[in-house]
């Protein structure tokens, strides 16, 4: 059994975010850290979504590949890592409603100095990447979690990303993340479970 549960909680409406996620989930397990990888759902109507070509097809298939993030699974993990498509420069509804559901743990404490983490996508180069993840901040902090930013504390920071959080530009959703922006996304999985082990270690947690 693995000494630290990460929990990867992801929105993706057309897989961009999703590759990200993968990759921050593949690093924590390397770290050596029981993963799991959820989707938040729509909450919107077939009608909405019938408006945007593909947008049922792609959700389907995610919640084929991944359950919803419950409460449970908060409460499981020792690390929480956040993961958006930018939506006008800030978090989507979709995570936003996970995050919000999270108040009964919140009102009890007991997310109080598990590690906590983001990462977006953007389709162009300046439509909010960081604006997203600096906004993403800030509930984070209202639930207890030690936010653990990716820094220029790895070589791969320098090529992609940003020290706020992994992301990449998806040029409406023509460009699947680089190679570079992977590795900061695996560097963002190996240092959100190295703080976690050490938060645990160190008996920082409730
Ligand atoms: C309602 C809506 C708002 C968006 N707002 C922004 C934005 O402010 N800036 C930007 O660069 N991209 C914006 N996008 C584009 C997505 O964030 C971007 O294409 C992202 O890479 C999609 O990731 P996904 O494949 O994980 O869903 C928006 C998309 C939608 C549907």
């Amino acid at each position: 059994m693995a000494d630290i549960n990460v929990l990867v909680a992801f929105y993706s409406r057309s897989g961009v975010t999703e590759a990200l996620a993968n990759a921050v989930g593949e690093a924590a397990a390397k770290e050596g850290a029981e993963v799991r990888l959820r989707r938040a759902r729509e909450f919107v109507g077939p009608d909405v979504m019938a408006k945007a070509a593909g947008w049922k097809e792609s959700a389907d298939a995610m919640n084929a590949r991944y359950p919803a993030p419950t409460a449970e699974d908060a409460e499981w993990a020792d690390a929480v890592i956040f993961g958006t498509p930018t939506r006008f420069g800030n978090v989507s509804a979709e995570l936003k409603a996970y995050i919000d559901s999270l108040g009964g743990l919140w009102a009890q404490g007991r997310l109080n100095n598990k590690a906590g983490s983001v990462f977006c996508s953007t389709s162009t180069p300046h439509g909010g990447n960081e604006a997203t993840l600096l906004t993403m901040y800030v509930p984070l902090a209202h639930l207890g979690f030690i936010i653990v930013p990716t820094g220029y504390v790895d070589p791969t920071v320098f090529s992609a990303g940003t020290p706020y959080g992994a992301s990449s530009v998806s040029f409406n959703q023509a460009k699947p993340p680089s190679a570079e922006d992977l590795a900061v996304a695996h560097w963002q999985g190996r240092r959100v479970t190295m703080v976690a082990r050490a938060l645990k270690t160190a008996g920082m947690r409730a």
